[in-house]
């Protein structure tokens, strides 16, 4: 548990540039433009970015300090229940913008049935 805990910040140093160079490359290909697909995938960002910055970061770095602290106690589990919904959440929304993306590149049928 506690080296679970203490390895997920590392995972920071991978995770945040793979997400901003996504974003990054993501408006490159759009040149510019915000309709469609494109808009919904833009407008998800800040919800992404704001649920890691604000949430997910703070609480995976206090989750690490308290397990190598050994505090295991009520917090301890109720900010691991806020994490894991919070996760869950951005990986519905990557996950979003993934199908979006690769619809737009002809990879997936544009509507399913
Ligand atoms: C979490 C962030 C994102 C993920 C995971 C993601 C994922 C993807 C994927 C998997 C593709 C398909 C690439 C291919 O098969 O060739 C794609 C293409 C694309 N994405 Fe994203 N994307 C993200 C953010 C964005 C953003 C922020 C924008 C717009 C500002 C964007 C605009 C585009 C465009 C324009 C394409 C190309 C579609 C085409 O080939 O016609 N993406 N994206």
């Amino acid at each position: 548990m506690t080296a679970v805990k203490t390895a997920i910040p590392w995972g920071f140093l991978l995770l945040i540039p793979a997400l901003a160079a996504a974003g990054g490359s993501g408006f490159a290909l759009a040149h510019g433009r915000r309709a469609g697909l494109i808009g919904r995938k833009i407008k998800r960002m800040p919800l992404i970015a704001a649920n890691g910055i604000l949430v997910l970061i703070p609480a995976a770095f206090f989750l690490a300090f308290k397990a190598r602290a050994g505090e295991f106690d009520a917090v301890f589990y109720l900010l691991q229940a806020v994490e894991l919904f919070a996760g869950a959440m951005n990986i519905a929304l990557i996950g979003l913008n993934m199908r979006d993306g690769l619809r737009m590149a002809g990879r997936l049928r544009a509507r399913p049935g």
